[in-house]
């Protein structure tokens, strides 16, 4: 099999595999968060950026060559990672301490594992609103990183096309697709795979807040960097 190396690693690959699908398969972590081995790749969030030759690129979205030498933990790079994390903590509210989805957040667990420990430019405290409407899942807009995981998952597996981004650059903005724009007026249902695809806490179920308590949740236990995207519950 071609092969090519992350941080002097030797990784196999089949023609055809990005960077980042050839270290998945190798079990070498690169971090991510609008990738999903599920669906294609998307290639917004850039946080997977490795270094090839001096430059940045996305080991989502790049094929992987025999020969290539990547860079993928190294502080430069890191560094680059973590002003990324900076600006999307900051454009949104994401409230950590008490949001449902602290502990199996992957934005908070990927800046952990970069080594953001809090951003260092002023936060912009947007106003976003929150949808309660329907009966089984809530959605919390002030946390939506735009990875668009969810309108891939709602249209590509749901066949619905529920969740839709509007507005283009700092306008650029989750919607759902309604007559009146609540979730309860959609064909969204609880057996969705976008139901269970947000890696942030927009979409999140009812009824069962807190029921994992802090330090028991999935990056608790297990750190991102050690478990595999379909091993999350
Ligand atoms: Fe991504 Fe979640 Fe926002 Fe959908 S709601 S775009 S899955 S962050
Ligand atoms: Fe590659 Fe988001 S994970 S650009």
């Amino acid at each position: 099999m071609p092969a090519f190396k992350i941080d002097d690693q030797e990784v196999e690959f089949i023609p055809g595999q990005s960077v980042m699908q050839a270290a998945l398969a190798a079990d070498i972590y690169i971090p991510h968060l609008c990738f999903h081995e599920d669906f294609k790749a998307h290639g917004s969030c850039r946080i997977c950026l490795v270094m090839q030759n001096g430059r940045y690129l996305s080991a989502c979205t790049i094929p992987a060559v025999e020969g290539m030498d990547i860079i993928n933990i190294r502080d430069d790079v890191q560094e680059q990672r973590k002003q990324l994390l900076e600006l999307l903590f900051i454009e949104g509210n994401h409230v950590c301490p008490s949001c449902e989805k602290s502990g199996s957040c992957s934005l908070q667990s990927v800046a952990e594992f970069c080594g953001l420990l809090s951003p260092s430019l002023p936060f912009m405290y947007p106003n976003r609103s929150v949808d309660a409407s329907h009966a089984d899942f809530l959605l919390d807009f002030n946390r939506c990183i735009l990875c668009e995981l969810c309108v891939r998952a709602s249209r590509d597996v749901d066949g619905k096309s529920v969740f839709g981004i509007s507005g283009r650059g700092s306008n650029a903005h989750l919607v759902v697709n309604s007559a009146d724009g609540k979730l309860v007026s959609s064909s969204f249902e609880k057996t969705d795979r976008a139901a269970s695809i947000c890696p942030v806490g927009v979409i999140l179920p009812k009824h069962r807040g807190f029921k994992v308590p802090i330090g028991k949740r999935e990056f608790d236990v297990t750190a991102i960097n050690e478990r595999r995207e379909n091993d999350a519950g």
